[in-house]
């Protein structure tokens, strides 16, 4: 029964039937008479043929300038896999690798509009598949959500990881199920006998109202940041199966990347060559040995150097009073990614960076960086 509240507005358990039974009963008693002004709900037979995509030409993947490093197997493996006719494509590795960015790039070169839209832990099936929402005059009517607006283009969703795999998952299975998914929604709310709507696994080049289909241009590129374990185990086999996975590691040769990268943004002479260790180089090496990441944080600590002190020689050891500047760089975008980890971890990073800027055992800026590691350990 109605459990009044303290504004008398009836509160529904939506896992009772008889709940259930009576919301159906108010919201369509509430919007009885607009929905006597609505136009009748088409009620043709859906047809069961659905065709299958669209031949397009297959478009290769080639090697994106704006990304160093990537290892060649990442572009064999995205290209294998559109070979094999694998629609969806997940992107996994270390944070900062250029996930998101290769995702884009494939999305970009594949179609001429996508959309890209960024994990949360609070998306709902709503947000993802659709559901009733008023939409003026009085009425209500399904809504779809960001899969179903998007069924023409590549969609990317970065960082799957970050939402409630299970709110999200659930919904996203079934459009990737390769069958045909009736949604709980129907065409006209207040008339039980409508049709309700449903979402065809293939394109369909008539597709009547209540009918979901994907264009051919549709697919699903998403990334997954590797550190995040859970969200992968989260995954059930069937879903992973649906996607073909690229590992998207940071680069082997950190010594070859940095110095392409300050060639390339001409940091240094183009006949530049480093003597020794490159301070950078070992930072980051450090890093990687508690934690691994991509190039973007080192990236932005690199500028940061530059634009705080566009003198500084970036291929060897900073003098005395430049060290800042790559503790800065440091601080601002490497120091948060290493929340987390291990003791003995922050101490051998804080000893090498210590080392790579030449900084004395027992100087001001030392312990602090020492402090600072240690604060991040668990
Ligand atoms: N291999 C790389 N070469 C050049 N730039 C990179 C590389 N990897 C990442 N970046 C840069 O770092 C930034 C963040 O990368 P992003 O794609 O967001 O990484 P991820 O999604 O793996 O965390 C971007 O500006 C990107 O261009
Ligand atoms: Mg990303």
């Amino acid at each position: 029964m109605a459990m009044p509240t303290a504004h008398n507005i009836p509160i529904y358990r939506g896992l009772d039937e008889k709940d259930r039974q009576r919301l159906t009963r108010d919201v369509s008693a509430a919007f009885a008479r607009a929905a006597a002004e609505m136009p009748a709900a088409q009620k043709t037979e859906p047809e069961e043929e659905a065709v299958g995509p669209t031949s397009q030409d297959l478009v290769e993947i080639p090697e994106f300038s704006d990304l160093i490093g990537v290892d060649p197997a990442v572009y064999r493996q995205i290209n294998a896999a559109l070979k094999a006719g694998k629609q969806h494509l997940m992107f996994y590795g270390p944070p900062g690798t250029g996930k998101t960015t290769l995702a884009q790039l494939v999305a970009g070169t594949l179609h001429d509009v996508y959309t890209m839209i960024t994990g949360s832990a609070d998306w709902t099936s709503q947000d993802v598949i659709g559901g009733y929402q008023p939409v003026g005059e009085g009425r209500v009517s399904f809504v779809p959500g960001v899969l179903l607006q998007n069924f023409d283009r590549p969609l990317i969703v970065d960082e799957l990881n970050r939402c409630d795999i299970d709110k999200v998952i659930g919904p996203l299975f079934t459009v990737l199920s390769e069958q045909k998914t009736t949604l709980p929604y129907r065409t006209d709310i207040a008339d039980a006998e409508s049709l309700a709507y449903v979402i065809l696994p293939k394109p369909k080049p008539s597709a009547a109202a209540h009918e979901f289909a994907p264009k051919p241009g549709w697919r699903i590129l998403a990334t997954i940041n590797s550190i995040d374990k859970a969200a992968l185990y989260q995954m059930s086999f069937a879903l992973t199966r649906r996607f073909g996975w690229i590992y998207v590691d940071a680069p082997r040769d950190l010594r070859g990347f940095l110095v392409e990268v300050m060639h390339k943004w001409e940091m240094v002479d183009a006949d530049d060559e480093p003597a020794g260790p490159i301070p950078l180089e070992r930072i980051w090496r450090a890093i990687n040995g508690a934690r691994v990441i991509g190039p973007a944080p080192i990236l932005d600590m690199l500028k940061t150097v530059r634009a705080i002190d566009p003198d500084l020689n970036l291929l060897a050891a900073p003098e005395v009073d430049q060290a800042s500047a790559y503790l800065d760089g440091f601080y601002m975008y490497v120091l948060p990614m290493l929340d987390g980890i291990l003791r003995k971890q922050a101490i051998a990073v804080a000893t090498e960076v210590r080392d790579a800027l030449d900084l004395a055992d027992k100087s001001e800026e030392a312990r602090t960086l020492a402090e600072r590691l240690m604060d991040l350990a668990v």
